[in-house]
């Protein structure tokens, strides 16, 4: 779909990560976990604009790292990834068809996922990434087991995921008005009736949560420097 507009959550505070900046201006690779994955939003020819959910007071720093790229804008994200989608929501042009959102903390997305997410809208109101639980998932309470879910039936949502804009924007707003909160935009979508559809995300296509996950995204970067 053409006249689709990205919106990239990088407002958090990655205080699980525990580094001194803002999770997004992490660098990886030597360039901050925002280049990544505004790269490949801006990478995907359907994509005509990207907004930027920044970390209040890092407005500046977003803008100068997603401006050699092309057409944005910057704002300030809220206190929860909610209130960023609804503040970015608020400055993406009235006529944009699609809005595809993504985290910053997720820098291994590629632009055919993009391109996949959006190509899929066709026939759906959402669109989302999703890749199997590989491990046997079960029900706790504390540390008694009580039992064995199926995971034939469960997916491991991703970003980028993709929504056609007029429900992007009715599914957040009812959220806002029931003062349901959501982990995802899809779960918004969820609530409201929309219907959501899955396509195959891609296994490389972690988040960046933990030192940890940090250290191993760097040498995943380095392999993929090396060709
Ligand atoms: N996010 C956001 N605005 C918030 C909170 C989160 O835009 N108020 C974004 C983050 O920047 C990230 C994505 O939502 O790209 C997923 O959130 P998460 O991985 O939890 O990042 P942080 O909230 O930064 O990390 P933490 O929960 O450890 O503080
Ligand atoms: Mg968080």
């Amino acid at each position: 779909m053409q006249g689709a507009v990205a919106i990239v959550l990088a407002a958090g505070s990655g205080e699980r990560l525990g580094q001194d900046r803002p999770k997004a201006f992490v660098e990886l690779a030597g360039r901050p976990l925002l280049v990544h994955a505004a790269g490949a939003a801006f990478a995907c020819s359907a994509v005509s604009m990207v907004v930027v959910a920044a970390p209040p007071g890092g407005e500046d720093l977003a803008h100068a790292i997603v401006e050699p790229f092309g057409a944005h804008a910057v704002v300030a994200g809220g206190a929860t990834r909610q209130g960023s989608v609804r503040a970015a929501l608020a400055v993406v042009p009235a006529d944009a068809e699609a809005i595809v959102c993504h985290d910053a903390a997720r820098p291994f997305a590629t632009l055919e996922l993009f391109a996949r997410v959006l190509a899929a809208l066709h026939g759906a109101d959402g669109v989302v990434p999703a890749v199997p639980v590989p491990d046997t998932v079960k029900r706790v309470d504390g540390d008694v087991v009580l039992g064995t879910v199926a995971r034939e039936r469960l997916v491991l949502a991703q970003t980028p995921q993709a929504f056609l804009a007029s429900v992007l924007r009715e599914a957040h707003e009812r959220a806002e008005r029931d003062l349901a909160e959501v982990t995802d935009d899809a779960a918004a979508l969820e609530r409201a009736g929309f219907r959501v559809r899955t396509v195959p995300g891609e296994p490389g296509n972690f988040k960046i949560t933990t030192a940890e996950d940090l250290a191993r995204a760097e040498a995943i970067a380095l392999e993929l420097a090396r060709g």
